[in-house]
């Protein structure tokens, strides 16, 4: 069931709080919102019925004097969605973990309250659980994620570099992100990797020009190893930063070799991931991905020779799995013991293979999540990036442990929007952040690996008047 709003402006938010709490699955019955604005007084009504049985819900609303329009529309979009939540929890009775924040990264929302003067620093938790219904458990998470977070600097002159590999050795069935199989592309691969240095060549002179100053690297995808030492080689000598942070995202361990580890090595690269997703091989088959736990330990035993920092991301909630193989893969991350663990949700999103499928053993996942929390925090690991995507199980989150000092600055500035990112690749989105004035641009790459190398000149030109 569509829910029905007076204005087109809050329908897609109190649509995705409808869908969260029916799982997606369609309400059983009719919801209409109309609002009226008196003055600063806002009053908001729900009609939740079907047929001539409707049931009326009113509240008020006074909103803060002299807001400008920008923050006066997202506090009227917050009450809004904290009246409907609190309708359909009582109809329900149920609570979600999130409460009614949707379509906001937790962390970044809770840093624009602190930042805006709407909350003191030490009342974070309390606030998300009173205000947003939130529950104690994820308001202590957000707490902590912030406070791992310290290391991060604002400054307009500071940026990281990406570089994104949109290639695959095959295509994983959860997996949404736009990547080619090898196969369809590998006639084209030396040309993409040219049309990269292409971009980086007029990056490079921007940067120097306007004196920008690179902090991170990241090459990601998609699976950058895919490409030959050889090719890698090409790319990497390119890039020659004096930064402290460098990571290569190799993730599949199947494309992990001793000659690439050598290059990576060699171009200072600090910080790799190994993923892998599962440590249930029956499950692994069944999500399509082709690679196996022993090429895992092999992997990250070669990369341990190197003392490269090593990300290991698994997913709760894959195809079949139940809470008691999620915990042995816990158990086996544990023993593997990387720097960083990154624990995601599965997310159906329409561009995966497996789209509108049936989740089963959505209360496991729950479950996972929370024993995933607890057991990392236990063993040492402490929380400290996060993000929530739509369409993730149960309204849940991916989060970023770290063990000691390793934290991946590139990802906090990424889920936090603290740096400005220069992006180069198919799909890459370049980002500028203007810290004093509070606001964001983006400029997106072409998608596909085929319009990026033959759009590559008209890309180049406007990545360089975006960064001047
Ligand atoms: C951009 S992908 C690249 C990783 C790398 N190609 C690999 O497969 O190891 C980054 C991560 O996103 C996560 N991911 C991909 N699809 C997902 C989905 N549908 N739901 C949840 N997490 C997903 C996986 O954990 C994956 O390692
Ligand atoms: S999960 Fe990684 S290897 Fe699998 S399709 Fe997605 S990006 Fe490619």
């Amino acid at each position: 069931m569509k829910i029905v709003c007076k204005s087109a402006d809050f329908e897609n938010d109190l649509q995705d709080l409808v869908n969260l709490f029916y799982d997606e699955e369609d309400c059983p019955f009719s919801i209409e919102h109309t609002f009226e604005k008196n003055g600063s007084t806002l009053s908001s009504t729900f009609f939740v019925g079907s047929g001539d049985e409707q049931k009326k819900y009113e509240k008020t609303f006074v909103l803060r004097p002299n807001l400008d329009a920008l923050l006066e529309k997202s506090l009227t979009k917050r009450f809004f969605k904290n009246h409907l939540y609190e309708i359909l929890s009582t109809i329900t009775k149920k609570s979600l973990p999130w409460g009614s924040l949707t379509g906001v990264r937790p962390t970044k929302f809770a840093r624009d309250l602190v930042e805006r003067g709407e909350v003191k620093p030490h009342l974070i938790s309390e606030t998300l659980v009173r205000d947003y219904h939130v529950s104690g458990e994820k308001a202590r998470l957000v707490t902590q994620i912030l406070q791992n977070q310290k290391c991060v600097i604002k400054n307009d002159k500071l940026l990281d570099l990406f570089i994104n590999i949109p290639i695959c050795p095959t295509r994983c069935n959860y997996c949404s992100f736009i990547s080619s199989e090898l196969k369809t592309v590998a006639g084209r691969v030396d040309e993409y990797v040219s049309c990269v240095l292409k971009e980086l060549e007029a990056v490079k002179k921007v940067i120097a020009e306007k004196s920008y100053i690179v902090r991170n690297i990241y090459i990601g995808g998609g699976t950058p190893t895919v490409l030959s030492a050889v090719q890698l080689d090409r790319l990497l000598s390119q890039i020659n930063y004096p930064v402290s942070e460098f990571t290569v995202e190799c993730g599949r361990p199947d494309t992990i070799t001793a000659e690439k580890l050598d290059v990576l090595k060699k171009h200072g690269v600090t910080r790799i991931s190994i993923n892998p997703q599962t440590f249930c091989e029956a499950t692994l088959k069944r999500i399509g991905r082709k690679c196996n736990n022993k090429e895992v330990f092999d992997a990250y035993m070669l990369a341990m020779k190197y003392d490269f920092v090593v990300n290991m991301d698994i997913i709760a909630g894959l195809s079949g799995e139940r809470l008691g193989i999620f915990k042995r893969t816990i158990g086996t991350l544990l023993e593997l013991y990387p720097q960083n663990i990154t624990v995601h949700t599965l997310s159906l999103k329409n561009a995966s293979q497996i789209r509108g499928e049936e989740v089963k053993f959505k209360d496991d996942i729950t479950k996972m999540v929370e024993y995933a929390e607890k057991t990392l925090m236990e063993n040492g690991y402490k929380p400290y990036y996060m993000y929530r995507q739509k369409h993730q199980v149960g309204g849940l989150e991916n989060v970023g442990f770290f063990r000691d000092d390793n934290v991946c600055v590139f990802n906090i500035d990424s889920m936090e929007d603290t740096s400005s990112v220069i992006a180069l690749g198919a799909g890459a989105i370049s980002k500028r952040v203007f810290n004093i004035q509070n606001r964001i641009e983006r400029l997106p790459n072409c998608k596909f690996i085929e319009d990026y190398i033959s759009r590559i000149d008209e890309m180049i030109d406007k990545k360089i008047k975006f960064f001047s």
